[in-house]
């Protein structure tokens, strides 16, 4: 629990905010007193119990169901969102999926479609709230900062990925993506930022982790010693959301238990 309310009077977007990092982002934005809208594309109930915890815990959220690769129903989402809330202070791009497979073996389809919900999703949504950003300008009351966009990327943004190379690719151009969105409107004082996670308990890395043999195999790759939990993804997006760090910009924080340090290296090389 955030005892401040850091974010007391903000508004944020989460997008595939019903499950694994998407929904710890949302509780841990609306504990720190963001009123907070839950993007989802599928299973409406995972969304309505996550609006009854935040709300039983004090907070106050929507659902709002929306594909992030589709630009009409992104527009139509951020209407939604500005009718609801009047405004929005803080992006989440969150929503993204894996489909993987050999190179020589990827369809054309899981491709693009990757690319379309993990890159394009973020473009098309980042593009909705810059407007509204630069039309609001900084909102004195509750933050010194116009507007902030929190890409959620990977490890392998900057870890190659055999057997994953749309995801890697889609990940690799959500960096640049953040990069430039932050050198471009630095001088409106929006921020954008990406938080880079690496394994963390969630359903898109199950298999990776269900077994005992299987995470100890997956620990190889983590010199700290624990697989992440989505708690930790939650900490770093609430401290990137609020003014405690509004110096930084075009950052990406990986939270990774130091999976981007070459373990492999550990001993020797
Ligand atoms: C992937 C997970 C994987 C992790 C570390 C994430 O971006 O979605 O499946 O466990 O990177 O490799």
């Amino acid at each position: 629990m955030h005892t401040q309310q850091v974010l007391k009077g903000q508004k944020a977007l989460v997008t595939g905010a019903n499950s694994g990092i998407g929904a710890a982002i949302a509780k841990g934005l609306a504990a720190a007193g963001a009123e907070v809208a839950i993007n989802y594309v599928a299973n409406p109930h995972a969304t309505d119990r996550l609006i009854d915890e935040i709300e039983s815990a004090g907070g106050k959220a929507i659902g709002i169901k929306a594909d992030v690769s589709k630009e009409d129903q992104v527009q139509a989402m951020f209407r939604e969102m500005l009718d609801a809330f009047g405004t929005i202070d803080i992006l989440v791009n969150n929503a993204g999926l894996q489909r993987d497979a050999p190179v020589h073996e990827m369809s054309l389809e899981d491709w693009n479609f990757v690319l379309a919900v993990n890159l394009t999703g973020q473009f098309l949504c980042s593009r909705e709230a810059i407007k509204e950003f630069l039309r609001r300008e900084v909102p004195r009351d509750c933050s010194c900062s116009a507007g902030k966009i929190i890409c959620v990327s990977s490890v392998h943004d900057r870890i190659p990925w055999a057997g994953h190379a749309n995801y890697a690719a889609s990940k690799g151009g959500v960096m640049l993506l953040m990069m430039t969105m932050a050198q471009e409107l630095a001088r409106y004082k929006i921020r954008v930022n990406s938080i880079s996670p690496g394994a963390i308990k969630t359903p898109i890395n199950k298999a990776a982790w269900e077994t005992p043999d299987k995470e100890a195999e997956l620990l190889e790759l983590i010199p700290y010693g624990r697989v992440g939990k989505v708690e930790d993804i939650a900490n770093a997006a609430v401290w990137l959301a609020s003014d405690a760090s509004d110096y930084i910009t075009g950052a990406t924080i990986y939270v990774d238990g130091g999976m981007t340090l070459y373990p492999g290296f550990r001993e020797g090389g």
